[in-house]
Order: structure tokens, then sequence, then C-alpha cells
């Protein structure tokens, strides 16, 4: 499974990548402003330095919610550097705007899905990636990672091969459930993603070898 942050926070994305296990990056316009980064020439800067922290996708959103203007934009993202992911919303223009990129060989993530329907048809207009949000299904008291299992059941069905990639992932078992159900990556906070890190036991057995080293040394 791949492991991709969900932050526009540079120092985060660095100390992930140190971390040796970070595959990506997603961005969107909330997490942009989050870290105080507008305009559109100031983003547009923001994600080539973040692509010069990460060798892998970092995936970049349109705020044009028309095709022309998701095709003018998407396409100025996409020359920015060859790991971004043009982010599409999902709406109809947006799996237009889809088909359109991934016919041109432009990698596109689609984002803010919420049903198997939606994510269908991102497979069918050639998505990279489809977004699922898992954890603001939750919020609304909806099974998020039961959507995950329908789409992983759907694209295996016929093949697609759109990457799943749960999204607003909040936690550690947001994180291990969506590699049980087979989604192909996660996008997530760094805290999630070092709170796997954690194990009682890991802490206490190192304490006790490192004291007994000592006993002898
Ligand atoms: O990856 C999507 C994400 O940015 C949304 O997360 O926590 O705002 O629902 P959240």
């Amino acid at each position: 499974m791949k492991f991709f942050i969900d932050t526009a926070n540079l120092d985060q994305i660095r100390e992930a990548q140190a971390l040796g296990v970070l595959d990506g990056v997603t961005t969107n316009p909330s997490l942009m402003a989050k870290e105080g980064i507008t305009g559109a020439d100031n983003i547009l800067k923001h994600y080539v330095d973040i692509c010069n922290i990460v060798d892998g996708d970092v995936s970049a959103e349109v705020i044009a919610t028309d095709f022309a203007g998701m095709i003018k934009e998407g396409e100025a993202l996409a020359a920015l550097n060859p790991q971004i992911v043009v982010k599409l919303p999902m709406i109809a223009d947006g799996v237009k705007a889809c088909k359109y990129f991934s016919d041109k060989g432009i990698k596109t993530n689609v984002t803010l899905v919420f049903s198997a329907g939606q994510a269908l048809l991102a497979a069918k207009a050639g998505a990279t990636y489809v977004s699922p949000f898992i954890g603001r299904l939750d919020d609304i008291s909806t099974d998020g990672l039961n959507l995950i299992s329908e789409i992983r059941h759907i694209y295996d069905n016929y093949g697609f091969g759109t990457e799943i990639l749960a999204a607003s992932v909040r936690h550690t078992m947001h994180i291990i459930d969506c590699a049980k159900l087979g989604s192909d990556v996660m996008t997530g906070p760094l805290s999630a993603i070092k709170g796997l890190l954690k194990h009682p036991l890991t802490d206490s057995g190192l304490a006790q070898f490192l004291a007994d080293y000592k006993k002898g040394n």
C-alpha cells in the first residue's frame, strides 16, 4: 500500500520523507489556506517546493468548476513537474476533464468521492486515482470503510486500473483497516503515519535491552 501525506506543510512533508516510507503528497485548497499559501502564483510555487522534497506523486487541485477552466488550470499544474497529479472534483465537468487528461496521459485524482457509483464513473473516465473520503462519511454516521470495500469489489470485477486512494484518513485504525481491505493508497496526516510506530511493549522491550547491555559493559 502506498503512503501519501495529506498536508501542504513542508516541515511535515520533510519529516515523513525522512522516515523513508512516503510515496506521495495530497493537498487541497483548505490545506493550502491552512498554511497561509494564497494567490495563484504562490500556490504554484508551493507545489514546486513540494515536488522538490518528495519523489512520488503530488496531487494539485483545480479551483475551476467548469470544463474549460479545469483544463486550463490542470494543464498549468501538470506543466509544473511530471510528479503532479491533477486533482478534479467529482462533478460532471470534473469527469469530462478526467477523461480529457487521461487521454493525454496526464495523471488525475478524482476527489470528493462519497459513493461507489461516483468511483465507478471516475474509473470509466480513466482516473489514475479515486479519492473516497472515509473520515467525512464516518462523521455523518456512515461507514467510510464500507465504501472502500465496495469500490475494491467493483474495480476487481472489471480490472479497472484506477487506484483507490483512501482519503480523509484520520487515525491509525483507518490506515490498518484500509490496508486489510486492499486500498491501493492511503493519504493521512503525519500523526496517523507516526502513530503506527507506537507500541508500549516496543518501548519497554528496548529499555530492558539497553539496561541489560549496560550491566555487562
Ligand atoms: O484527503 C482529503 C482530506 O484532505 C480531507 O480530510 O480530514 O478534512 O476530512 P478531512
